[in-house]
């Protein structure tokens, strides 16, 4: 898997990519992490990626040429052809069957937005938008680090044991994972529910699915096809 990260603070990525199981993998040579400064694709001596927008309005945009320089200096190196896609909350949602879909595939090449947003004439040359959550960022790189993640994990051979995959939230049914615990047996008063202690599988896997089923129940209705409340209120 090979991931080609397009951005103006392409420093800013290479902390969280370098550390735990994404780390792991790429010095593994399992992934691949190019991290590109747009600025570099620019052809003016100001370097300039962001201009006015036509029609007016506040704010800067993005400009179309250096992304697309970016993309076909990236398609050059790369063995086959990536993907090309736009962070933005503007994008389809990433669920984990995008993520799933992406996995087996040979690389993404993540174009990071800032500013106001970016030409729309960026859509003609890539294949589609992206977005993490019905929020707005101040830029794609959190988003694109949040792509990595979700994608590289679900590579065979990058998270050591499947199984931990796997038994994943969203993974299997559209199921939150059940809760768990691990020593001490009581910290201030709160105790691990004695069925864990007990050693009985049957009655161990019995409570995590209800547990499961209920934690879901509470915080993702949705999931289950239950009526949503109102948002407002957690707890
Ligand atoms: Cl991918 N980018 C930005 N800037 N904001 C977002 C997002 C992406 N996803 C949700 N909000």
């Amino acid at each position: 898997m090979r991931y080609d990260i397009v951005s103006i603070f392409p420093e800013s990525l290479e902390g969280l990519l370098s550390i735990g199981v994404i780390g792991q993998a790429r010095a593994a040579g399992q992934i691949e992490i190019h991290l590109h400064d747009l600025r570099d694709y620019t052809d003016d001596p100001h370097r300039m990626v962001d201009d006015r927008p036509y029609g007016g309005g506040a704010g800067m945009l993005m400009k179309v040429e250096p992304f697309v320089r970016a993309i076909e200096a990236i398609r050059e190196q790369a063995a086959t052809r990536l993907p090309a896609v736009l962070m933005s909350p503007h994008g389809r949602l990433l669920r984990h069957e995008v993520a799933a879909e992406w996995a087996q595939g040979d690389g993404l090449i993540l174009l990071c937005g800032r500013y106001e947003g970016v030409d729309e004439r960026l859509l003609s040359f890539i294949d589609g938008e992206v977005s993490i959550g019905d929020y707005v960022l101040a830029g794609g790189e959190v988003a694109a680090a949040v792509v990595v993640e979700a994608t590289a994990r679900l590579t065979p051979g990058v998270v050591g044991k499947y199984d931990s995959v796997a038994s994943d939230s969203f993974f299997s049914g559209q199921r939150l994972g059940s809760p768990q615990y691990t020593r001490p047996p009581e910290f201030r008063g709160l105790t691990v529910p004695e069925v864990l202690l007990s050693g009985d599988h049957a009655k161990i896997d019995a409570f995590r699915q209800r547990a499961a089923w209920e934690k879901t129940a509470r915080n993702r209705p949705d999931l289950l096809g239950l009526q949503v409340e109102d948002g407002g209120s957690d707890g």
